[in-house]
């Protein structure tokens, strides 16, 4: 298998990248909008061609790369089925394995972050998405989140598997690229070193983060998967990839 991971600097957001060697496709797992171009020339560089793109959520943060991937090149839109969202291609759902040539992923729905929040399992990888980061987690104050959902998908889903398993997140804002379900067990300071559900519902109630500056645009641009609202301000266009153009013009 190909594999790279892809980092977009705008929102310290990972993009995946799995090809399958026999059949030259390849997926891309939460691809943000202003690096589409640099994701698509890095397939093509490696001699593949996009079927796919995967989202593990609504991101509120950034806007996936999704749709433009569609336009441009005609990959499918996969997602949590969950969402019901009318321009996903391919729903997924946990029990039911997505494959690609010799690509396969196991869905899991792993609440908390997000109510419809999926995790992806390839083998000894696991694509983290927001529910579990390197040292952390995702917030659980915004979309229906859930800090006692998000500890039991954590502790009941990713922290089962085995401790060799690679952790891959959504996000890492100080340049950490991957971790182990060991690690993560053993000293994520929110909720390794066996800490109780209500240690880790305490810890996330006192986080006080401010309010996301993206949100109110990144939330209903997701849900089309990935259009840049019309009324997004100008400091925020950086988001769409549209720095010093309007959007959609
Ligand atoms: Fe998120």
């Amino acid at each position: 298998m190909f594999f790279r991971q892809l980092f977009e600097p705008i929102s310290s957001t990972y993009t995946y990248m799995l090809g399958c060697e026999e059949t030259r496709q390849a997926i891309l797992i939460d691809p943000v909008l202003p690096s589409w171009e640099r994701d698509l020339s890095v397939i093509r560089g490696l001699g593949l061609k996009l079927a796919y793109s995967i989202d593990t959520h609504i991101h509120a943060d950034h806007l996936t790369a999704a749709y433009k991937l569609k336009q441009e090149v005609g990959s499918k839109i996969a997602g949590p089925g969950l969402d019901q969202l009318p321009c996903t291609d391919i729903p997924l759902e946990e029990g039911t394995p997505f494959s690609m040539g010799s690509v396969q992923l196991d869905p899991l729905h792993t609440p908390g972050h997000t109510d419809n929040h999926f995790a992806y399992r390839l083998g000894d990888r696991l694509f983290t998405g927001d529910a579990l980061l390197i040292d952390g987690c995702g917030r659980t104050d915004f979309q229906n989140g859930d800090a006692i959902a998000l500890y039991n998908s954590i502790s009941e889903k990713l922290f089962t598997l085995p401790g060799e398993t690679l952790v891959y997140p959504a996000h890492d804002y100080s340049g950490r690229s991957v971790s182990s379900i060991a690690q993560e067990k053993c000293r994520n300071p929110r909720l390794g070193g066996k800490k109780t559900q209500a240690e880790f519902v305490a810890i996330m109630r006192g986080l006080k983060l401010e309010y996301p500056k993206f949100i109110d645009y990144a939330v209903p641009g997701n849900r089309e998967c990935g259009v840049c609202p019309r009324d997004v301000p100008e400091e925020l266009q950086q988001y769409c990839g549209l720095v010093g153009h309007s959007p959609q013009g």
